[in-house]
């Protein structure tokens, strides 16, 4: 499969999506090979707008950090787990419609297993790093990511090793001290991974 096909198939996959609310789709983004692939959870308005991942609040903070420890946008390749953007719709009682964003399904989440999986392929990384749970859940077998941040594992399956991580919105849900420590020391961890690979 090319990333042409990916992106036919996201594309399809998220027009004929029915079941839930949805606003918009992406495809990953960033050269191909790579050596490091990020994978998030959604895409948020922002992105759907300038169709690329990690562009608005949360991926501020996410380049920030990845500038941190030397690494660029353009030479790292960023996906998502769910490429259509899950949203719910809220009616006020005057009648108002506001839209904002929803943690993807599982359902939703499985029906873009295979384009995951092909992504994976095509870029072909030495090092996965999840942001959140939600690709956590997707590529290794841990519940929670307060278990694994910082560690590397192996998924046998698709023969790559993983660097779970908190997501960068995850700052902005714990705004304390040793959050943030705990954070930027995963960070620093990473930096000194990718000297090894
Ligand atoms: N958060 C994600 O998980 N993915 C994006 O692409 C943007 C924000």
């Amino acid at each position: 499969m090319t990333l042409e096909d990916l992106e036919i198939k996201i594309k399809n996959i998220s027009e004929n999506y029915k079941a839930e609310p949805i606003g918009g789709w992406i495809t990953g983004d960033g050269p191909v090979p790579c050596d490091i692939l990020f994978v998030g959870e959604a895409p948020g308005k922002t992105e759907v707008e300038t169709g690329k991942p990690f562009v608005g609040l949360a991926g501020k903070t996410f380049e920030k950090y990845l500038n941190s420890v030397g690494l660029y946008r353009k030479n790292v390749r960023i996906t998502n787990t769910c490429f259509f953007r899950p949203v719910k719709l809220k009616i006020s009682k005057a009648n108002k419609t506001t839209i904002s964003n929803r943690p993807p399904k599982i359902p939703e989440i499985n029906l873009f297993r295979e384009i995951l999986n092909e992504e994976i392929k095509i870029v072909n990384p030495k090092l996965i790093i999840t942001l959140g749970n939600i690709p956590l859940k997707r590529l290794t077998d841990f519940k929670s990511i307060g278990e694994c941040h910082g560690k590397v594992v192996f998924n046998s399956i698709i023969g790559k090793y993983i660097f779970p991580m908190y997501h960068p919105s995850s700052l902005t849900y714990n705004r304390n001290d040793e959050f943030l420590r705990l954070y930027e020391n995963d960070w620093s961890l990473l930096k000194n991974l990718l000297k090894t690979i």
